[in-house]
């Protein structure tokens, strides 16, 4: 059984991809212990340079002295160029034409004033990544909670933290909360910015916050006390609780949209277009997903399925591409590689996604066909897909050393990497004979993290890193960047590895019709592991709080020199005279 296992197309393809990120973070590791070995040979350089200029004598010093004058001279400006006529009395200059002014390069063009982000706008951005984080908090401790209780499962009797209420918890806190808050503050950003303007309205954005704050609240609460929605996963909230969350985004689509019609530039930059779609969608779902007409039998299931990947989909994935089309190029400072397939990419995502919902129920009772359409549109899904994944890596290209010093890139090469494995491991689980072991068992558990988890919010994590010491003016702690990334990534490898080997074992199990406490003693140990990554995972997310909180705390840092140009500096300020004057 084994052997033909792996003569799989579907299996093989699934392993091929996970080892991609696996060799991705090896590479950077390597790239990055290579980085910090040479860092530790410049700083013992530096240890001697500093002991060397502690003992410099008068004579040097002056010597020194001379040196830098004759380095920072300059010729004044009628020896070389300039509007002054020219005269040179060291005979430098010959053969000068009356040429005024640069005849080669044409004028430059006068641009608009560049508006930049006010403080107002700054301050309500903050506000959504701080809720996000804050949300990412509880969420994630909760799904450690969750993951602790695969492996000790009398740890509570309560009914409040019971696992089937605090799964959903989980599910919506990270959904809602975490991804969605960060999602629009970010989108505050880049809407305004690529359309030049002030965003319309800053009072409607913080009415989103208050609504979408209180859809989290109030759905927290109520699922802890049992009131759900029945039914469906991620729309467990309760109509009211939902109808605050829409409320909160509708707001703010008016707002975007208005900001993007009253835009000064001629185009509608990739970003927006994303942006202001995924907000649409997001609506649209939301509402086929809670209108009662449809809500029974098959039909209910056909929307769950609709709606479960429209919102992983059309909500999240979209929004984040829109995002990565202005943070990334911004990020390595050049323009995105291709325009044009980034609206490829759109529209072919718009045709395939909204086919794919059906794929949740292979082998159910609804229509073959329908199942059929759902698969075949999982391997259209390649065109957007790899569409996407080359144009940030081509936009990437010429600029892959900066991986080695970039505490941000870092993050965009591992969601990037997760773009394309997440989503081609979810075509070939869309495949009937893969998705027949797979279906019922913690698979999909592990492809939800891969996708969820590497590719949004690692995606989120750059661009909260890219964007915060812009609005704040202050850097993160290198140093726990790289803890929070490396947690977070080797946490995640053994979350959805341990889940991948163990639920395929599981599954096969349960094919050869054995008996089903089996499979749980068999996911015992692998439980164990998810256990061990999550806690890495989760104590990451107390990490980043830690760098965010750096960089937005107003604490002034006292600065020690510690270069000699700074300590020669200091010096001088301290009206110490010795450098400049030597006897
Ligand atoms: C080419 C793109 C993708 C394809 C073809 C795909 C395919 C699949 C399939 C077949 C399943 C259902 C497994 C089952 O129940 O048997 C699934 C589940 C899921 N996928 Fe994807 N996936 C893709 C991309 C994504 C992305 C980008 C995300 C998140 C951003 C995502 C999030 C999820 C989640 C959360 C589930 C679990 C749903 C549940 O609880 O049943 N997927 N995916
Ligand atoms: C400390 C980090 C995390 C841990 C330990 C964790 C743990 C868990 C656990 C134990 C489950 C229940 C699985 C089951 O029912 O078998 C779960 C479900 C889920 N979690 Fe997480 N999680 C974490 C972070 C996240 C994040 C950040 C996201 C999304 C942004 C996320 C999205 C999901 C989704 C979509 C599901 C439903 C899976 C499915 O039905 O396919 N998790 N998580």
């Amino acid at each position: 059984m084994n052997n033909s296992l792996f003569g799989e197309s579907g299996i093989q393809i699934t392993v091929f991809l996970v080892i991609i990120p696996i060799l991705a973070g090896l590479l950077i590791a390597i790239v990055k212990t290579y980085a910090v070995y040479q860092r530790l040979k410049s700083r013992r350089k530096l240890l001697e340079f500093e002991k060397k200029v502690k003992h410099l004598s008068p004579q040097e010093v002056e010597q020194y002295e001379k040196r830098r004058k004759e380095l920072e001279y300059h010729l004044p400006e009628n020896q070389l160029s300039g509007n002054l006529a020219p005269s040179d009395e060291k005979g430098i200059i010959s053969n000068i034409n009356s040429i005024e002014e640069l005849r080669v390069i044409p004028h430059k063009k006068s641009t608009f004033p560049q508006k930049y982000i006010s403080p107002e706008l700054s301050k309500l951005i903050l506000y959504f990544l701080g809720f996000s984080v804050l949300w990412l908090l509880v969420g994630t401790t909760v799904g450690e909670y969750l993951g602790i209780k695969f492996v000790a499962p009398d740890t509570d009797h309560v009914s409040w933290l019971s696992f089937g209420r605090l799964r959903p918890v989980h599910t919506n806190l990270v959904f809602w909360g975490w991804s969605s808050f960060a999602m629009v503050g970010l989108s505050y950003y880049v809407i305004p910015r690529v359309s030049n303007i002030e965003v319309f309205n800053l009072k409607l954005g913080y009415y989103t916050l208050i609504l979408m704050n209180l859809a989290v609240i109030s759905g927290t609460v109520s699922l802890m006390a049992g009131i759900n929605n029945g039914g469906g996963e991620y729309r467990e909230y309760i109509w009211p609780v939902m109808a605050l969350f829409a409320a909160g985004i509708v707001l703010s689509l008016y707002n975007f949209l208005k900001t993007v019609a009253l835009r000064v530039t001629k185009e509608i930059y990739v970003s927006n277009w994303y942006i202001v779609a995924a907000m649409m969608y997001v609506i649209v779902i939301l509402v086929v997903a809670y209108l009662p007409f449809w809500q029974h039998g098959l039909g209910e299931t056909i929307i769950q399925g609709y709606y479960m990947h429209q919102g992983v989909g059309m909500w999240f994935m979209f929004l984040n591409l829109g995002l990565m089309y202005y943070f990334l190029p911004q990020q390595l400072n050049r323009p995105i590689y291709s325009y044009s397939l980034g609206i490829l990419a759109f529209w072919t995502q718009i045709l395939f996604y909204t086919l794919i919902g059906s794929h949740h129920f292979i082998f159910s009772a609804i229509p073959w066909w329908m199942q059929t359409v759902a698969i075949v549109a999982s391997v259209g899904m390649v065109i957007p897909v790899v569409a996407g994944t080359t144009n940030f890596l081509l936009t990437f290209n010429g600029n892959w050393y900066q991986l080695k010093t970039s505490y941000t890139l870092p993050f965009y090469f591992i969601s990037i990497l997760f773009y394309f494995t997440g989503s081609m491991q979810g075509t070939v689980e869309a495949f009937r004979f893969t998705n027949l072991i797979w279906h019922f068992t913690d698979f999909t558990v592990a492809h939800s993290h891969m996708t969820m988890y590497g590719i949004i919010t690692f995606m989120l994590w750059a661009f909260i890193y890219t964007l915060v010491p812009r609005l704040t003016g202050k850097e993160p702690p290198k140093f726990w960047v790289g803890i929070h990334f490396w947690l977070a990534l080797i946490g995640l490898t053994f979350y959805i590895v341990s889940l991948m080997i163990g639920s395929t074992e599981k599954g096969l199990i349960w094919m050869a019709k054995k008996p089903f406490i089996e499979g749980v003693v068999t996911m015992a140990p692998y439980w164990l592991w998810r256990a061990i990554g999550g806690t890495m995972m989760w104590i990451s997310h107390f990490v980043f709080a830690y760098n965010f909180y750096k960089m937005v705390n107003s604490e002034v840092e006292i600065k020690i020199p510690a270069s000699p140009a700074e300590i020669l500096q200091a010096k001088k300020e301290l009206r110490n005279t010795e450098f400049s004057h030597p006897k």
